[in-house]
């Protein structure tokens, strides 16, 4: 299978809490290559944009404040079925249900601030990862 992406987002709750690092380590580990990474505070309005396929949603207000409420590390990875591969390694949605020893687990809070977004399908893939890079910033 040729290699693919997925774009994660290391979430606020996550970098302020000094996360970054040791969430960059697991997805190193795991065999990522990074194409892309930036760190950035969206505006609530780009918050909105990255997440309106769940804009009928309950929790579409309070998630698009929550993840505009401070900065994020935006990143394009790399491997071999990365959607896939990369949903594996974060778990479920909801950390108290994810699988011990991924990201979700390790340094999840809520359903919300389940430190990380990952990409549900390669289409959605190749969306978000052009919401936040252009051609010439990935490598
Ligand atoms: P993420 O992978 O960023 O994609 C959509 C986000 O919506 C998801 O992670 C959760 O943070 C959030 N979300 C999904 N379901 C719920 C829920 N039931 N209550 C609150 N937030 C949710």
């Amino acid at each position: 299978m040729a290699r693919n992406i997925t774009l994660t987002i290391i979430k606020p709750f996550a970098v302020q809490n000094g996360y970054t690092g040791g969430i960059l380590g697991k997805i190193n580990e795991a065999g990522f290559r990074i194409v892309a990474m930036k760190y950035l505070q969206m505006t609530p309005k780009q918050a909105g944009q990255f997440y309106a396929v769940h804009k009928a949603m309950p929790f579409y207000d309070s998630l698009v404040s929550f993840m505009s409420s401070g900065p994020v590390v935006a990143a394009i990875l790399e491997k071999e079925n990365a959607v896939e591969e990369y949903r594996k390694l974060i778990g479920s949605t909801d950390p108290s249900k994810a699988e011990k020893g991924t990201i979700r687990q390790l340094f999840g809070k809520s359903i919300q601030q389940n430190a990380v977004h990952g990409s549900d399908s390669d289409e959605n893939a190749e969306r978000e990862a052009a919401f936040f890079f252009s051609e010439i910033e990935r490598y």
